[in-house]
């Protein structure tokens, strides 16, 4: 099976300064990576430097095996096929929902108005918010803006998900309901990349973790033995520092 991703020798730098060095990984079809590290160690980087929203300095993204990595309007159909989730949710304050969810797949990817309401409507009731698509961002909580930002990147139907700490805003009651959405779509053998600060959903959810500290991937392997015998110190100090 050909991964999805391939992320080949990528070196990236913020004026002269090394923010990611030398970084190998593949995902591979239906596979959940999930990213952890040290704050600042480079993991929104990275996860921005795939899907074009930062240059990098050397080395090679490939999807399906095509090199994606240059930016330029002639890889924007490949991008379209990471879908990526952020900590904020950006959602336009002034547009409803509904409207919020079918935006882009209408005007980048020019397709039928009323089929693209219909998959919004279909989305929405699978993560719980039927009751909200035509309501305004703020009249929704953090955790449900999140779900529909979630929605949002799902509609375009990517082939990839990049989720970039997308509880770390919320309060602590409105985690458990985003990350039970990000965990169904893991067991419906959704293709994800996954930065999270969340121990025991890392655990629960990877089928590989990627321990990146300094801006390289220190440690990577199965969650079972990532978690309970890291083999490097940095792992092990790192872990130290949570309970869960
Ligand atoms: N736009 C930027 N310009 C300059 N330095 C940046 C920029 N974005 C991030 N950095 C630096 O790159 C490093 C990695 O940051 P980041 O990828 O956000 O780490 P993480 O997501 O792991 O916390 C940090 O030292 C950060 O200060
Ligand atoms: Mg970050």
């Amino acid at each position: 099976m050909d991964p999805i991703l391939t992320v080949e020798h990528l070196h990236k730098e913020f004026d002269g300064y090394t923010v990611l060095d030398d970084v190998n990984m593949t995902v591979n079809p239906g596979e959940v990576v999930v990213i952890v590290g040290p704050s600042g160690c480079g993991k929104s980087t990275f996860l921005r430097c795939l899907n074009g929203l930062e240059k990098i300095e050397d080395g090679k993204v490939l999807l399906d095996g095509k090199i994606i990595n240059p930016t330029g309007v002639d890889i924007a159909k490949d991008r379209q096929k990471i879908g990526m989730v952020f900590q904020s949710y950006d959602l336009f304050p002034h547009k409803t929902i509904l409207q919020n969810i079918t935006l882009a797949p209408v005007k980048v990817q020019g397709r039928n108005k009323d089929e693209a309401v219909r998959e919004a409507v279909s989305l929405l009731e699978r993560v719980g918010l039927s009751n909200k698509k035509d309501q305004y961002p703020r009249q929704l909580s953090g955790g449900q803006k999140q779900r529909v930002a979630i929605v949002r990147a799902l509609i375009m139907h990517p082939e990839i998900l990049l989720f970039d700490e997308v509880t770390a805003a919320l309060d602590p009651e409105m985690v458990r309901e985003v990350l039970e959405v990000v965990l169904s779509l893991a067991k419906e053998g959704r293709t994800m990349l996954i930065v999270t600060h969340e121990m025991a959903f890392a655990r629960a959810v990877a089928d590989r973790i990627v321990f990146i500290d300094g801006g390289r991937i220190v440690e990577e392997g199965r969650p079972d033995e990532f978690f309970t015998d890291p083999r490097t110190e940095r792992a092990r100090r790192f872990l130290d520092s949570f309970e869960y």
